[in-house]
């Protein structure tokens, strides 16, 4: 009753000039869902300079902030049929779950709106989940379900505020999932979608997830979540409800979703327990868009999409002060000070032997200690601190550096988790006789198989895929003294620079310099894969543009090696014909070892990590602060 009176008082206004003002400063649905229209429009006509943003517009895809029209403006060649809008006048928020395709491969695609109060856009907020398979399915439905989009009548709606208590349930219940929980805000015929799939009341038998259990998926939504089959979610984080549809009584929330890599066993489901997938045995975090529809204050309807980011990536709108990750300190025995080569490589040990035991404790920590894990600050004692098992040495495949002057040291090497091999980078910094500082890079290798494996939802398939099963390695060369090995910052980035002019011009090569990624070696010098001549095996394909965020992490002149790490983009834009792995736009983390003798570079040890477009480390970011 009062809608239809509202309607009709807005039919009326709208043709009184007069009038107009006051509803002419508030976006309603009609007016929201036009600007998603026109957003997907510029966006598949790669031209952003229509809409209306303002002067310092934010946007974000996958966790990235970007400039506008980089990214997948470059790429999205056409959109698809099904869109899913929800709309929140009141707040000035709009989002919509729809697909389209870039590079000729279909893809999910997920954009909020942030619209003030004068009509411009001031957040763009997108996600690209890229399953193919989820975008088909999501093709193949066509719509959405009726039901999403009935206007609830007043007197049968909940307010705001309970729409998103009601939908927090979720994520409370789902983060550790009890199996005596109490699930009982799941309405009894709720059903979820998840990359355009249900999985929830199917009897087809298929298996759930990454994993082989085949009832998981036949169940209800509350009795699924009385399984505690979920728990391997281990924390659900940075929770927004940014649009709050009233009238239809839907949730549009955007959360992160962390798996610590802790749990080694899935629940019974249906009387046989199964091993956690190995997707699950290291940490992971997947950041979620996704919506609810509600029954009263029951969850009727939900549609979650998924995609990967850096374990603990932050929130690129963080809704609360980011938390500080920083370590208290531990007050006891401190290191000689200064810290000679031997203390610094003794440290070394000491870390790794901690983060292999999982106690942080014991080791002589400042106050304000800081730990990250591939670029991202990670407290200590989670992450890599709960899941290393084992790490090689420098008898088998491992090397450990040093700098001395500046207080710094680092190790490479192999690592396990559970069953997944990688290869660990680490840098600390001593002062003061204590450890300041651990930075971590881990580079997992990746397989497949009928679930999946370690690479789905990530990123599209490498040429070749690195299992982690690198043959024994000539370690002596990064232990041994060199003569001349000063590691001058002309050398590395002559290097850098070669590597993104895909050119060996000017680069200072010792002949026969030999270069690794976790690609294989091939047998070409160092000068011949960055000229790409010969199909010898080689992780970075030749559309990468920009080597940046240059770090050198541990520079041992006495050694003659550095550990190092870059970032490379892959825009995806060609020119040429396009690897799979060029496909999309990524970016590729490097940990690198590089080996320096009589002024030359002589061996290089790399290992690629995909992450997404835009990607900047922590650090980076700090380092780029002080210098301002
Ligand atoms: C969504 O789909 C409907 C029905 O096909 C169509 O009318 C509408 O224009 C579409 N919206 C957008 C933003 O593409
Ligand atoms: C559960 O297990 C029982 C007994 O093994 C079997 O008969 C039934 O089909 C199973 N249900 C599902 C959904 O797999
Ligand atoms: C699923 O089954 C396949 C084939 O039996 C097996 O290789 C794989 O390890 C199983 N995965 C999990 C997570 O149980
Ligand atoms: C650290 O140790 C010193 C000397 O033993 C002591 O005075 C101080 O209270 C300790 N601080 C903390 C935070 O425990
Ligand atoms: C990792 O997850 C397990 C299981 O939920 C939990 O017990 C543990 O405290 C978590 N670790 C951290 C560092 O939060
Ligand atoms: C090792 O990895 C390569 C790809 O780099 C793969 O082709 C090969 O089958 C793997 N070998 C073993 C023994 O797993
Ligand atoms: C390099 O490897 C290729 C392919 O394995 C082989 O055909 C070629 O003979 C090798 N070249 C040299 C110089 O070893
Ligand atoms: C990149 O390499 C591919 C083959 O690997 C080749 O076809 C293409 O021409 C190269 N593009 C450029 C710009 O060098
Ligand atoms: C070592 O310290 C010097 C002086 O503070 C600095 O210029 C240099 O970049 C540092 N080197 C490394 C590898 O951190």
């Amino acid at each position: 009753m009062i809608t239809t009176v509202r309607k009709a008082i807005g039919a009326c206004f709208s043709v009184l000039v007069l009038s107009s003002r006051t509803l002419a400063e508030r976006c309603e649905r009609s007016c929201l869902e036009g600007l998603i229209s026109d957003y997907l429009n510029a966006l598949v006509d790669h031209d952003p300079s229509s809409l209306p943003t303002t002067p310092d517009v934010k946007y974000v895809e996958n966790e990235q902030i970007l400039p506008l029209g980089t990214g997948e403006w470059h790429i999205v060649e056409s959109l698809g049929k099904y869109n899913h809008t929800f709309s929140d006048p009141e707040a000035g928020q709009v989002a919509t779950i729809t697909t389209i395709t870039e590079n000729g491969v279909g893809a999910i695609y997920i954009v909020r709106l942030k619209v003030e109060k004068d009509g411009r856009i001031s957040e763009i907020e997108s996600q690209i989940t890229r399953d193919s398979d989820g975008a088909e399915l999501y093709e193949q439905r066509g719509q959405p379900e009726a039901v999403w989009f009935e206007a609830v009548p007043p007197e049968e709606r909940i307010p705001r505020d309970k729409l998103i208590s009601q939908t927090n349930k979720y994520y409370t219940g789902m983060q550790g999932n009890d199996p005596n929980g109490d699930y009982s805000f799941f309405d009894k015929d709720c059903n979820r979608l998840e990359d355009g799939l249900q999985t929830t009341n199917v009897k087809s038998g298929d298996p759930y997830g990454h994993s082989n259990d085949t009832a998981f998926a036949s169940l209800t939504c509350e009795e699924q979540f009385q399984t505690g089959f979920l728990g391997f979610v281990t924390r659900i984080r940075e929770r927004h409800f940014p649009v709050i549809d009233e009238e239809r009584q839907a949730v549009f929330a955007i959360t992160t979703l962390d798996h610590n890599g802790t749990v080694k066993s899935l629940p019974s489901v249906n009387g046989t327990s199964s091993p956690i997938p190995r997707y699950f045995e290291t940490p992971r975090s997947l950041r979620a868009m996704e919506a609810f529809r509600l029954r009263g204050e029951k969850l009727y309807r939900i549609e979650m999409t998924l995609t990967e980011v850096p374990y603990n990536m932050r929130a690129a709108f963080p809704d609360v002060p980011p938390v500080d990750l920083s370590g208290p300190g531990t007050n006891f025995t401190t290191y000689p000070i200064p810290c000679d080569q031997v203390c610094l490589e003794n440290v070394i040990g000491d870390v790794l032997m901690s983060i292999r035991v999982h106690d942080h404790t014991r080791l002589p920590l400042a106050k304000g200690i800081r730990y990250s894990e591939n670029g991202q600050f990670v407290a200590l004692g989670d992450g890599l601190w709960e899941t290393l098992e084992a790490i090689s040495w420098t008898d088998k495949y491992g090397a450990v550096l040093s700098d001395s002057k500046n207080g710094t040291a680092g190790y490479w090497g192999f690592s396990t988790e559970h069953s997944i091999p990688g290869v660990l980078s680490l840098r600390i910094k001593v002062d003061n006789g204590q450890i300041t500082e651990i930075e971590a890079h881990v580079v997992r290798g990746e397989s497949t198989d009928s679930r999946g494996g370690t690479v789905t939802l990530m990123r599209p398939p490498f040429p070749i895929e690195w299992e982690g099963n690198t043959t024994s390695f000539l370690n002596p060369i990064f232990q041994a003294y060199s003569a001349n090995g000063e590691i001058l910052p002309e050398l590395l980035n002559a290097y850098f620079d070669g590597l993104e002019k895909h050119s060996s011009k000017g680069v200072p090569f010792a002949e026969g310099c030999t270069r690794r990624d976790n690609f294989g070696q091939g047998n070409l010098t160092c000068a011949d894969q960055l000229d790409g001549k010969g199909s010898a095996p080689n992780g970075l394909s030749n559309t990468t543009t920009t080597v940046r965020d240059r770090r050198v992490l541990v520079a041992d002149s006495k050694r003659g090696v550095a550990l190092a790490v870059a970032l490379v983009d892959e825009p995806a834009n060609g020119p040429g014909p396009l690897s799979p792995a060029g496909r999309v736009p990524g970016t590729y983390m490097i940990p690198q070892l590089i080996k320096v003798d009589n002024g030359l570079i002589s061996h290089i040890e790399s290992v690629i990590k995909w992450v997404p477009f835009g990607y900047t480390s922590a650090w980076g970011e700090e380092d780029g602060k002080e210098n301002k």
